[in-house]
């Protein structure tokens, strides 16, 4: 673990997403990578992405990477959690062990000197990270730098749901300093978490999940993810927009709980 991000786990102000992208990779198959190809062919517009570099800002388990590497892109992957990271380099061991064109490194997206020193990028993705950083704000600002003029940029921000929103705030805070915590926040909330989802996805014939790896992982990787920050569109609109990028695609949650997707270019 590098020793900033250790130290923000044992005092509580961060969770270990590594230990349950770990998980992931068990469910890992050529579906999943197909379906991850297809996302990404969909949102940025593309049918390859032949010549093309692409930054993994906050990889987790490596899946939209692998499917950026196999559209065409030279990949460049890094995570904050050294956890993540070793997931991103066994998916590449995996599925294109000595591939020169995708590299893995740990690193963090508040970063402004590493993440300039990695140079621009056709694609910057960065799919439901810069919120979970501890700063989003200056991490929409270090991501939009690493983007080529002309390129573009996908992210996933959750979305502000006011109340609600601060509700899970101060969830997420309890489960990650307070350990003891932890049982009891499972039992109040896996009734909503598990059973009124599972009932949902059941009646809507949606029982795979889309990125996750089970209801009970998704669930404890809800209940832990902090830092947490959310953002309604036009607040992420009103920081890119100035910026010179212009909005190319928004796929909302339809105000629900979950992230707002957005291409700019
Ligand atoms: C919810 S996961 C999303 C993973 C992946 N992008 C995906 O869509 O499946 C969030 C990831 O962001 C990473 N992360 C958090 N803060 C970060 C930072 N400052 N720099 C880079 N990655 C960070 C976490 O370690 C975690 O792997």
């Amino acid at each position: 673990m590098s020793p900033d991000h250790s130290s923000e786990v044992k005092s509580g102000e961060r969770f270990q997403f590594g230990e349950n992208w770990n998980r992931f990779l068990s469910v890992v198959d050529e579906d999943r990578i197909r379906e991850a190809e297809a996302t990404l062919r969909q949102m940025l517009d593309v049918e390859s992405l032949t010549d093309k570099v692409f930054l993994d800002i906050g990889s987790g388990s490596g899946l939209f990477s692998l499917a950026a590497r196999r559209l065409g892109a030279k990949v460049y992957s890094f995570d904050y959690d050294p956890a993540s990271v070793a997931c991103t380099r066994e998916m590449k061991r995996r599925y294109r062990e000595g591939d020169v064109d995708w590299r893995i490194d740990e690193g963090s997206v508040l970063d402004a000197d590493y993440v300039k020193g990695l140079g621009q990028f056709d694609i910057v993705y960065s799919w439901g990270v810069l919120h979970h950083t501890g700063n989003m704000v200056e991490a929409f600002a270090n991501a939009a730098n690493a983007l080529r003029p002309g390129g573009a940029l996908f992210i996933a921000i959750y979305n502000d749901q006011g109340v609600i929103s601060r509700y899970w705030t101060l969830v997420k805070k309890l489960f990650n300093r307070v350990p003891l915590s932890r049982p009891f926040l499972i039992l109040l909330h896996a009734p909503y978490l598990l059973l009124l989802r599972f009932a949902v996805r059941l009646l809507l014939g949606r029982l795979q999940l889309e990125r996750g790896m089970s209801m009970w992982h998704d669930m404890l990787d809800w209940l832990g993810g902090y830092p947490f920050e959310v953002a309604k569109p036009e607040v992420v609109l009103e920081f890119f927009l100035p910026r010179g990028l212009e909005l190319k695609k928004l796929r909302t949650c339809a105000g629900r709980m979950g992230c707002n997707e957005y291409v700019f270019r």
